[in-house]
């Protein structure tokens, strides 16, 4: 998709296929809306008094008004004047484009840009326009019978109107979105993907591919024999049940830091105590391509969604390809401990012990609770980086879900700085996290008088999503650490079942902050 912007007072003489226009819920008539108004003799105003609420989110198509350019005007509803904000930007931006893929359109034009939303960067409003027109263009037909090319959305040329003095932010803003878009298809195609074509190999394949796509990216996954060699007990003990082979991937992002002038650079360290340390960011994603439970078997229903417990992974891939088009200066490496959680013979048993690479036995209790199991030798694998923070990202528990449902993504860190820094992220991103505890008084329920702690809490259903950020933290000791729990909001279910491609939003709106 190609995004341009132009800086115009003169909507009326956009010539384009699709011209949106913002109207608010009180039939106040945002200024380009007025233009068009003034231009058509009123029919804006008229259509608005009779016809058109302007609720946030709702459209209506004018064709051919008398006077303007624009083939199709279409009125955006913004909401509330006294509401409007990023989100009710974003409802409009993702009607509109959602509208323009519906009629089949290859261009579209939006002047909901150039109307000023309070306390929101220019930038952030051209992020989130390019997202959503990427958004509302995803398509998934790889494993239909017969794709079918009609279908697939042809959405391709999106332009922005602002006003020009915002023009510069809003095309910076622009091409960050179109990252990010590139970005989250790509989270939400892994995700979609079944469990029999998506499987560990396929991901370290994934990987590979990203590594050819990307000079800045060096790639390199590890089989069988490599993870054995590195003392990964933990993570060996889960794929051990399955004919799928896993694979433990690393990934290796390093910008081109261009020589900055020494004052800002040196202004920048003294305000953020972290970027002091300028280690590189670590993102650790849970990538079981299916999970059956394992011996510890889940019930049949609906089981087929444990094809998405690889979304953490698909979170990490989707955000390097994003900082890598944008071509971010910092150094970030992306580690994916990959495999299935399958039943058979040679599973793992409840009651079995195994030992992490860190050292650390665990008494595998219950087979279901595998995602800390992968993700704690990953964790301790981070160590040898040195980082400046790691972010592990997993579909980690159902209790996450009861808690939070699939508006916030859990957020769990013993950092408060780190855990201020994501939620700043994840509310300016649009991409919500809601802070868990991780707290040293849940760490009793994870004692065995067999080893060094047990993979489930024995307190029960309480607190499931704290007691797993615990055990995890107990593999997160040598640096800043936090943990997002996504097991509600990677995904959707009902009609629109597939991945979301969050929280790709959050962490490439945190990385961003780290260095520009
Ligand atoms: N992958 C699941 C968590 C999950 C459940 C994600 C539902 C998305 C939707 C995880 O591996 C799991 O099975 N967790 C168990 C832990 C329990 C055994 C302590 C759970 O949440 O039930
Ligand atoms: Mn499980
Ligand atoms: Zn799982």
């Amino acid at each position: 998709m190609e995004f341009s912007t132009q800086s115009t007072a003169a909507y009326h003489q956009i010539k384009t296929p699709a011209l949106a226009v913002g109207v608010f819920a009180d039939g106040e008539l945002s200024a380009p809306a007025d233009v068009i108004d003034r231009a058509s003799d009123n029919r804006v105003k008229d259509t608005v008094k009779q016809d058109f609420k302007g609720k946030a989110g709702d459209v209506l198509v004018l064709r051919h008004l008398p006077g303007v350019r624009a083939e199709r005007v279409v009125l955006v509803g913004l909401g509330k004047q006294a509401d409007y904000n990023a989100k009710a930007f974003q409802k409009a931006e993702m009607a509109f484009a959602r509208q323009c893929v519906a009629l089949g359109l290859t261009q579209a034009t939006t002047a909901l840009t150039a109307v000023p939303c309070p306390e929101v960067h220019a930038t952030l409003l051209g992020r989130l326009s390019a997202q959503a027109a990427h958004h509302v263009s995803y398509h998934y037909d790889q494993t239909m019978g017969k794709p079918d090319p009609k279908q697939r959305p042809k959405l391709k040329k999106y332009t922005a109107l602002t006003e020009r003095a915002s023009n510069q932010a809003i095309q910076q803003g622009l091409a960050q979105g179109d990252a990010l878009g590139q970005g989250m298809a790509l989270t939400r195609t892994l995700g979609n993907l079944p469990g029999n074509v998506c499987t560990p190999t396929y991901l370290g394949n994934q990987a590979k591919a990203l590594g050819r796509q990307f000079k800045s990216i060096k790639v390199s996954v590890l089989e069988k024999k490599q993870i054995e060699a590195l003392g990964m007990g933990s993570f060996l003990s889960v794929a051990k049940g399955s004919h799928e082979a896993p694979r433990f991937i690393v990934m290796h992002y390093k910008g081109k830091s261009p020589a900055k002038p020494q004052g800002r650079s040196a202004a920048k360290t003294a305000t953020k105590s972290h970027t002091q340390d300028n280690g590189p960011i670590v993102l650790v994603g849970k990538g079981i391509t299916f999970d059956t439970g394992g011996i510890s078997i889940k019930p049949a229903a609906a089981m087929d969604e444990m094809k998405f417990d690889m979304c953490g992974a698909a979170t990490v891939f989707g955000t390097l390809h994003a900082m890598a088009t944008l071509q971010w200066e910092g150094e970030l490496i992306g580690l994916v401990p990959t495999c299935e959680n399958m039943p058979s013979g040679t599973a793992t048993k409840p009651g079995d012990v195994v030992k992490s690479m860190s050292g650390q036995t665990i008494e595998v209790l219950n087979t279901d609770a595998e995602g800390r199991l992968i993700l704690c030798d990953a964790l301790t694998y981070a160590e040898r980086y040195k980082p400046s923070a790691v972010i592990d990202i997993a579909t980690l528990t159902g209790a996450c879900i009861v808690a939070l449902g699939s508006v916030n993504s859990g957020l769990f860190s013993p950092d408060d700085e780190l855990a201020e820094d994501l939620l700043a992220s994840a509310k300016r991103a649009l991409d919500p996290a809601w802070r868990l505890p991780v707290e040293d008084d849940y760490q009793e329920f994870l004692k065995s008088n067999f080893a060094d702690m047990a993979n489930i809490g024995n307190n029960g259903p309480k607190a499931g999503a704290t007691t797993a950020a615990c055990f995890l933290a107990r593999f997160a000791t040598a640096y800043r650490w936090a943990h997002l729990d996504i097991a509600g909001t990677s995904w959707l279910g009902g009609a629109q079942k597939g991945a979301s491609g969050r929280p790709v939003p959050l962490l490439v709106d945190y990385l961003l902050g780290q260095k520009r």
